[in-house]
């Protein structure tokens, strides 16, 4: 049975640090429904010049146009083999739609994980965050450094870009719509049985640790 994970949390809970880390270990396919937004941003395609303008007031773009991206996504064949979803579903329609995409293509979760943070610590992640502007290693001021200061570890690339969202009166905003529209789907997973929520607040390799420790419980 393939590994298909959902890792939820507010904005900055760690969870596109942690989707990368795990796609990587466990060769699964990172869908990141903010990512793929930012490329259709960047593109300037109709998706990319719907989403701007609603990305950069912190509130969340339309269930149709996400739900429509995701299932293209899925239906590929790197997501058969497994994947995590870092990002969707964010309101209770995304994840009802999600539920009838797995159905129609013979798929199941096999967990949902909450990455729990306390607000104050999210707005200081997130005012900290940068990542390369070349390839796209993310890193934080204080929490994860370059290794030699203005040069990224992966690439050697000193260009560095932070994100239009991540000023504080958007930080607010997206915290809002996180706790009015997303923080509802906790309840939804934990009546399916499929919720485990870890400590979001410990550093970053102890939280993959426990990461590891739910697939390894889960997997079977
Ligand atoms: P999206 O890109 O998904 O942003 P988000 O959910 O707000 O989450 P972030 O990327 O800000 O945080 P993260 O949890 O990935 O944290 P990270 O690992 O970077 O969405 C952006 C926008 O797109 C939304 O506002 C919405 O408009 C739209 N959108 C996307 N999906 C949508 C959907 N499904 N429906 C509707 N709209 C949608 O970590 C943050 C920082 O902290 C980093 O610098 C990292 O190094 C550091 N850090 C990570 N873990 C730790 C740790 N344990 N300790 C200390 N520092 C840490």
């Amino acid at each position: 049975m393939a590994l298909n994970l959902i890792l939820l949390g507010p904005p900055g809970a760690g969870k596109g640090t942690q989707a990368k880390r795990l796609a990587e270990r466990h060769g699964l396919l990172a869908i990141a429904t903010g990512d793929m937004l930012r490329a259709e941003v960047a593109a300037g395609t109709e998706i990319g010049r719907e989403a701007k303008a609603i990305m950069e007031r912190g509130e969340l773009v339309p269930d149709a146009l996400i739900i429509a991206m995701l299932r293209a996504r899925l239906a590929t064949p790197e997501a058969k083999a497994g994947f995590i979803l870092d990002g969707f579903p964010r309101t209770v329609p995304q994840a009802e739609a999600l539920d009838a995409l797995l159905a129609e293509q013979g798929m199941a979760l096999t967990a949902v994980i909450e990455l729990a943070v306390d607000d104050q610590a999210l707005i200081e992640r997130i005012a900290g965050r940068f990542s390369c502007a070349r390839c796209g290693a993310g890193y934080h001021d204080r929490f994860k450094p370059t290794k030699v200061p203005g040069v990224c570890d992966i690439c050697g690339s000193t260009e560095f870009v932070r994100r239009a969202d991540d000023r504080p009166e958007t930080v607010a905003a997206r915290l809002a719509a996180y706790h009015r529209q997303t923080a509802p789907l906790l309840p939804y997973y934990r009546a399916k049985g499929l919720l485990v929520t870890i400590d979001g607040m410990a550093p970053i390799e102890a939280v993959a640790e426990a990461l590891d420790r739910v697939i390894a419980e889960r997997a079977h």
